[in-house]
């Protein structure tokens, strides 16, 4: 089976629509190939040490104000509060002197400070993400090629995310995923340090983190550590905040947040895309909610996608019952709806003018081409899809937001309309 190529650049877009095609626009095998506006230069600039002066600085103010106005437009910034926390923690200081830019429209592209400060200013001003790391540190990251395995968020999804988590003055807040320390920095910025913890699986990224935290000014508790776990010691919080992917909702959240309070993920199950989840925690050790709009983060790192299996025999073939496109495209309440029917399995779009999609779960894979599908291992993968599809279509087709989910010690149950009405 020929290998699906987005796995490899799964990466973090803005919320809105759907994260199969924010997916496809985060690039292709080309991306590195890709040649920014300025960067033909750069050569040229590095041969003979020429260097951009760094005017960053001047009209710094303008420069937040004029994002947060775009954030503004874009409905992602209502409250005064984060516009503030905007201006009083500076974006850039959480920004490495060479990254990877990733525009939604359009190839990503080197940032390099030293040799063009003014493409670098701009780039981290805009909203779009700033990819920090590769392949968990092991690829140079300005070469844009590997796995993205932390960023500097897109400045819309993190306000909307903050939005979306509303914290109240004097609110403790536990966040998932540290990256550069921006979101921890605004959060410190509007609770205070001493309300927020955040904790961070990489050593580099968080040492890293800490510093920038520290040039610019706040002390929020830093732990390294596996975000699974959340951080007990300083519990009970108000607000968790997750910042990576995730596609099995760990109970240590639930079990550290206090009755009334609540969680707020990206849920990104195997079969794309991801959803903003919203969970308030009761009394009773659980915690449920419904999906708040889209979403498409970085996963948390033991929950990443499996790789597909290698398959080098025959397939079962058949024509598709139904339009392969007609399933795909039915849209989101039927994404919830198959994800949830099918949690082990993981798709994966191709990006030719074809439609392609691939699946596989365990040992197991379907490739369908077109109407032609093509099924091996223990499990037909496609008929499964079809199968949850049909169910989505006899309970009315519901959209997403009829969807939610009950996380309890013994795991997490996706529901229709009612926590009590749980599917499959
Ligand atoms: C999209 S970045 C977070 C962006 C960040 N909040 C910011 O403000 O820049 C996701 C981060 O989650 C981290 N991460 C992944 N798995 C984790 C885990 N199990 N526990 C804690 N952090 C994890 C990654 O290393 C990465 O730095």
């Amino acid at each position: 089976m020929p290998r699906p190529w987005t796995i490899a650049r799964r990466g973090e877009k803005r919320g809105q629509g759907r994260g199969r095609q924010a997916a496809e626009a985060c690039g292709t095998a080309e991306a590195g190939q890709a040649v920014h506006p300025g960067e033909a230069d750069e050569g040229k600039r590095r041969r003979s040490g020429e260097r951009r002066r760094d005017t960053g600085q001047v009209n710094l103010r303008e420069r937040i104000g004029a994002l947060a106005d775009t954030l503004a437009a874009n409905g992602e910034l209502t409250d005064e509060k984060w516009r503030a926390a905007l201006h009083a923690v500076p974006r850039h200081l959480f920004a490495p002197a060479v990254a990877w830019a990733e525009p939604y429209a359009g190839p990503g592209y080197r940032i390099d400070r030293d040799i063009d400060a003014s493409a670098w200013w701009d780039a981290v001003y805009a909203d779009h993400p700033i990819i920090t790391q590769l392949d968990d540190g092991a690829t140079e990251v300005g070469g844009g090629e590997g796995v993205y395995s932390s960023s500097l968020s897109a400045p819309g999804v993190v306000v909307d995310f903050l939005e979306l988590l509303s914290p109240y003055d004097g609110d403790r807040v536990l966040e998932i995923g540290t990256g550069t320390g921006w979101t921890a920095g605004l959060l410190s910025h509007r609770l205070g340090d001493g309300n927020v913890v955040s904790v961070e699986i990489d050593p580099a990224v968080h040492e890293r983190a800490a510093a920038s935290l520290k040039k610019a000014g706040f002390g929020p508790r830093l732990v390294l550590g596996d975000g699974a776990d959340g951080w007990a010691e300083q519990a009970p919080y108000d607000r968790v905040h997750v910042t990576c992917g995730v596609r099995e909702v760990p109970y240590a959240w639930v079990e550290q947040t206090r009755p009334g309070g609540a969680i707020v993920l990206p849920w990104m199950p195997g079969f794309e895309p991801g959803h903003k989840l919203w969970l308030t925690v009761g009394r009773d050790g659980t915690a449920t909610g419904r999906f708040a709009g889209g979403a498409h983060y970085m996963m948390m790192r033991a929950q990443r996608v499996p790789a597909p299996p290698e398959h080098e025999g025959g397939y079962g073939r058949r024509a598709a019952t139904v339009d392969p496109r007609r399933v795909l495209r039915a849209g989101l309440g039927a994404d919830v709806a198959i994800a949830g029917c099918l949690p082990d399995v993981s798709a994966s779009l191709g990006t030719g003018e074809e439609f392609e999609i691939w699946l596989w779960a365990g040992r197991s894979g379907a490739w369908i081409t077109g109407s032609e599908v093509r099924q091996f291992g223990a499990r037909n993968l496609w008929d499964e899809v079809e199968e949850a599809f049909f169910r989505w279509v006899e309970w009315g087709s519901p959209g997403r937001d009829r969807f939610g989910l009950t996380v309890t010690p013994d795991g997490q149950h996706l529901w229709l309309d009612r926590p009590d009405n749980v599917i499959p």
